[in-house]
């Protein structure tokens, strides 16, 4: 090699650390800002913060994310990044305040949730892609086109200038959890991580996935059988479901705008049966009545022995919404008046719903990647029949043999739920009494689950 070229791959160098150090450096004042305190919340002995992570300088595009410590020896604790799906679904309003973070909002208070996953683990929930919750594009013409690549490429821009304010966690053990469309959202992040060979730097160790979407049909098409099982639908119905139009029939026709006059008749008939009064993310669960009604707030389920919130996601919107709580939270709005849970800027291109991401998982695995797949077993929307079937084929495409037996686990001496690993890499679980947002109905299995999976242990057999 000649000198020029030496100058040349020189220069061309120090324009590429120039970037990155500029890139990492340019710190805004309402960047990676501790939290002094929330308004309403109660006194707490861990650190709390959040701010943007700008992924895009030119478009002005910035992602929103709030970092809970962990409880007990931060630094020993690995971190989880969590991801709510939708598309366009905020991980704050859900992730964060509905489901598994420090706090609930409750009036003008925030009541501490006891079984927050905090105490097993630094939680960071992001806001994604741009346009859902805190998160904004400054140029509005982003929003008419999003989709599961653009939604990757920024996570991952996110994390590296995430990684590189926040240096100290590289190393302490990596995990990404998600629910629902996160199904799509967590394994492609993954796999850009592993391509990139980031995943050392990282510490890449797993993913979980709660009422995951990984296949459209086989996950949409177990809707029929769910419903009809637990009464909500006729034999008749059932039949017409499975054999006149399918569920995936009718969300495929519905994408590409023609829905034929059959699936307009037997979803007609589906939905009558079922009626609108039913929470279809858990068909257990009661449903919020409108807060005109003076409704309780707590509705005691008297087979379980906590309280949960069926009106949290209203009392969520309303917090998070008070000025002072976003002014506290280094949070802007930016081309939208309210923060909302889910997105209504943003178009997502749904056929991407159609993109199996199962052979992710399967690549992730062969990377050495821990998969845990767990499902809400009340949740009529991605049912657990169709995550255990996906699970179970993906074993056998990797020739992982079972390494512990579909079997009850549990959790304060009752059964949590089901469970089956293969190959000491890749789990099911099912938790029992559980909805499509896992931690919200179930928040003590759900941490009884979430302690396994980090410590890369089975879950617990009877005493
Ligand atoms: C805004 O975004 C669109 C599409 O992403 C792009 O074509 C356009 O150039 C951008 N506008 C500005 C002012 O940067
Ligand atoms: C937006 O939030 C404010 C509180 O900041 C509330 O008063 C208002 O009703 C909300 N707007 C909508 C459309 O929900
Ligand atoms: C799985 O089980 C089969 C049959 O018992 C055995 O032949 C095979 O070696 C096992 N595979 C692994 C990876 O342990």
């Amino acid at each position: 090699m000649n000198f020029l070229s030496w100058v040349a791959i020189a220069a061309v160098v120090a324009v590429l650390i120039q970037i990155s150090s500029s890139s990492e450096n340019q710190e805004t004042p309402s960047e990676a800002v501790k939290i002094i305190e929330l308004p309403g919340q109660p006194k707490v002995n861990f650190q709390q913060f959040s701010g943007y992570i700008t992924v895009d300088e030119k478009q002005d595009r910035a992602l929103f994310y709030y970092l809970v410590e962990s409880e007990i020896e931060p630094a020993s604790k690995p971190l989880v990044l969590w991801l709510n799906g939708g598309p366009g679904c905020s991980s704050i309003g859900a992730g964060a305040f509905s489901e598994h973070g420090p706090f609930r909002p409750s009036g003008d208070i925030l009541v501490r949730n006891e079984y927050s996953w905090n105490k097993e683990a630094n939680m960071l929930y992001l806001e994604t892609p741009a346009g859902v919750g805190f998160s904004y594009s400054a140029n509005s013409s982003y929003y008419k086109v999003v989709d599961d690549e653009m939604t990757a490429r920024d996570n991952f821009v996110f994390l590296q200038r995430w990684f590189a304010k926040f240096p100290e966690y590289k190393n302490r053990g990596f995990f990404i959890a998600g629910e629902s469309y996160a199904g799509h959202y967590v394994p492609q992040l993954a796999l850009l991580i592993v391509q990139s060979n980031k995943d050392k730097q990282f510490n890449l160790k797993g993913i979980a996935l709660g009422n995951p979407l990984l296949e459209f049909t086989t996950d949409f098409n177990s809707r029929a059988m769910f419903l009809w099982s637990h009464g909500l639908i006729t034999d008749s119905t059932y039949v017409a479901f499975t054999s006149v139009c399918n569920f995936t029939r009718y969300v495929s026709e519905s994408f590409r705008f023609s829905v034929s006059s059959v699936c307009v008749g037997v979803m007609d008939q589906v939905s009558r049966e079922v009626s609108q009064y039913v929470d279809q993310y858990d068909v257990t669960l009661d449903v919020c009545l409108s807060s005109l009604q003076a409704q309780s707030k707590a509705l005691t389920r008297p087979q379980y022995e906590h309280k949960i919130d069926v009106c949290v996601r209203d009392e969520t919107y309303i917090y998070l919404n008070r000025k002072h709580v976003q002014k506290a939270l280094h949070a802007r709005l930016v081309g939208v008046t309210n923060w909302s849970i889910c997105s209504k800027v943003i178009h997502y291109k749904l056929l991407n719903l159609e993109i199996p991401t199962v052979p992710i998982l399967c690549s992730l695995i062969q990377s050495g990647i821990r998969v845990m797949v767990y499902s809400g077993d009340q949740d009529s929307i991605i049912p657990l029949t169709g995550s255990r079937t996906l699970v179970h084929g993906l074993a056998k495409e990797l020739g992982l043999n079972t390494t512990v037996t579909y079997r009850v686990w549990f959790a304060q001496k009752q059964v949590g739920g089901w469970t089956q690993v293969y190959g000491d890499i890749l789990s099911f679980a099912t938790i029992r009494g559980a909805s499509h947002e896992v931690p919200f109905s179930q928040p003590e299995r759900s941490l009884v689950l979430f302690n396994a999976f980090l410590e890369g242990k089975t879950l617990p057999t009877a005493l």
